[in-house]
């Protein structure tokens, strides 16, 4: 049978200009393959809400973009999905912002979203939609009468059942949960989450054949962790000039690479080097750790405070270890373009990725990519990130323990090269397994296997 054309919907299609976070790499690598559209904002905005049109962009697939108002980018974006709905999937209640207006903006986007699909939707696509922004679509799209399968992918964590109460629309959830033939994950531990909030919270029912049954839909909820081109990140690094920074060769590279978010455990991870460096003999090599960290939403006042505290940290463990000739902790707030990223992950000796919370982590995946076998980086890895079900070659570290990972980043500034080597291919061997082409095809064969018509 031909092959059915595929409708990708995301937040924002990627223009060259903006940072972007792993989810639109990976979709770029994904359509890129397998062609189809792309729908999503452009990331402009406009005076009245703007109707899809094309953008220019590769050959391999189309991309249909459409404006957003400055109140629904204020509502729907700052507002609802990224000071309520991020913070909580992130275990972060403390931090949200509950406010009517916005709900009723993050409501109303979906719903004109959905409309907007509807219009170019034709019998046979396979539509498939990503990540927080977009949990009402599938329910909108039904109420239009859009019968294709219709797929979503939650590119963050699923909340803690518990703090689901939380959310303004915890009892929409359900319904918009079941929308969807195919509620996709990244991980196991995001799988338990849902399914012990669907079995305490919702009236859905496990079937045999280990389906879910919320009212009158069937739906399937699996996770898919997300991979990346590892070809493709590896000639990266294997071009990339690797002598761009000013350090030293014998000096030691110790890399963070975020988007600035409070998510990411940014102040734990300087606090971390400012112990280890406190550790550190004083006649032992030096290290110096370079944290790029891109900010983005910085309208929203969580994201302003946390780069006010990473900076005036910053400020004084350098205040505290640096010599005449030394700054250890050298923080690069401007997006680096990917040629520059992956030569610094081949020059660095040791990853961190530590976030206190995170979907998968696709820099993880990345750093592991551009290592040269014969002498591979370290990476050190956050229990909580859910890469870490994954590459258990990495340290695993606990974010919250700073003395851990201080530790953690003396070990592995020591470790052998035996050891770095096995440790690396172990890792390696799971990217592979599990790239960027195994995540879509996977995920789109689970969704083109759910029964077209439902059975109510
Ligand atoms: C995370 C989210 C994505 C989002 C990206 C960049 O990876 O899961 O949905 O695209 O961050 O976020 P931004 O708000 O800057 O578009």
């Amino acid at each position: 049978a031909a092959e059915s054309r595929l409708i990708v919907v995301s937040n924002r299609i990627p223009t060259d200009a903006q940072p972007s976070g792993g989810l639109v790499v990976a979709l770029h690598d994904a359509l890129k393959a397998r062609g189809g559209v792309w729908i999503g904002s452009s990331g402009e905005t406009s005076d009245s809400p703007g109707p899809l049109h094309e953008i220019e962009g590769v050959p391999e697939y189309r991309k249909l973009a459409y404006d957003l108002t400055e109140d629904e980018h204020r509502g729907f974006y700052l507002g609802h999905a990224n000071s309520v709905i991020w913070p909580l999937f992130h275990h972060r209640a403390d931090l949200i912002d509950v406010d009517e207006e916005n709900r009723r903006q993050y409501m109303a986007v979906n719903a004109r979203v959905a409309e907007m699909i509807a219009k170019v939707v034709e019998p046979g696509d396979i539509l498939w939609v990503h990540d927080y922004h977009f949990l009402p679509l599938g329910h909108e799209l039904r109420k239009l009468g859009v019968q294709n399968r219709i797929g979503f992918f939650l590119h963050i964590p699923f909340p803690n059942p518990g703090d689901i109460a939380a959310l303004p629309d915890q009892k929409q959830l359900g319904p918009w949960v079941s929308s969807f033939d195919l509620f996709g994950l990244q991980t196991q531990r995001d799988v338990s989450a849902c399914l012990e909030w669907l079995r305490t919270a919702t009236e859905a029912e496990f079937t045999l054949r280990g389906r879910m049954k919320l009212a009158d839909r069937f739906f399937e909820v699996r996770s898919f962790p997300i991979g990346i081109d590892v070809d493709s990140f590896q000639e990266a690094a294997d071009a990339a000039d690797i002598t761009i920074t000013d350090l030293p060769v014998e000096q030691k590279l110790v890399l963070g690479v975020d988007r600035l978010d409070y998510s990411k455990g940014l102040p734990n991870r300087f606090e971390a080097f400012g112990k280890y460096l406190g550790l550190r003999a004083s006649d032992g090599p030096r290290a110096t750790m370079l944290q790029i960290a891109p900010p983005s939403r910085e309208d929203v006042e969580a994201y302003r405070e946390i780069r006010a505290e990473l900076e005036s940290m910053a400020g004084s463990v350098n205040g505290e270890h640096a010599e005449l000739d030394w700054t250890p902790i050298r923080y690069i707030r401007r997006p680096l373009p990917r040629e520059i990223v992956a030569g610094l992950y081949r020059r660095a000796d040791v990853m961190l990725v530590t976030p206190l919370a995170d979907g998968m982590n696709l820099v993880a995946k990345e750093f592991v990519a551009a290592q040269d076998g014969a002498d591979p980086g370290v990476l050190i890895l956050s229990h909580f990130a859910g890469a870490a079900e994954q590459l258990d070659g990495a340290l695993m570290v606990n974010p919250y323990d700073t003395s851990g990972m201080a530790r953690a980043i003396d070990q592995a500034l020591a470790m052998s090269l035996h050891e770095r080597h096995a440790r690396w291919l172990s890792m390696m061997q799971v990217i592979r397994d599990t790239d960027i082409e195994w995540w879509t095809e996977s995920y789109l064969r689970a969704l083109r296997s759910q029964p077209q018509v439902q059975v109510a």
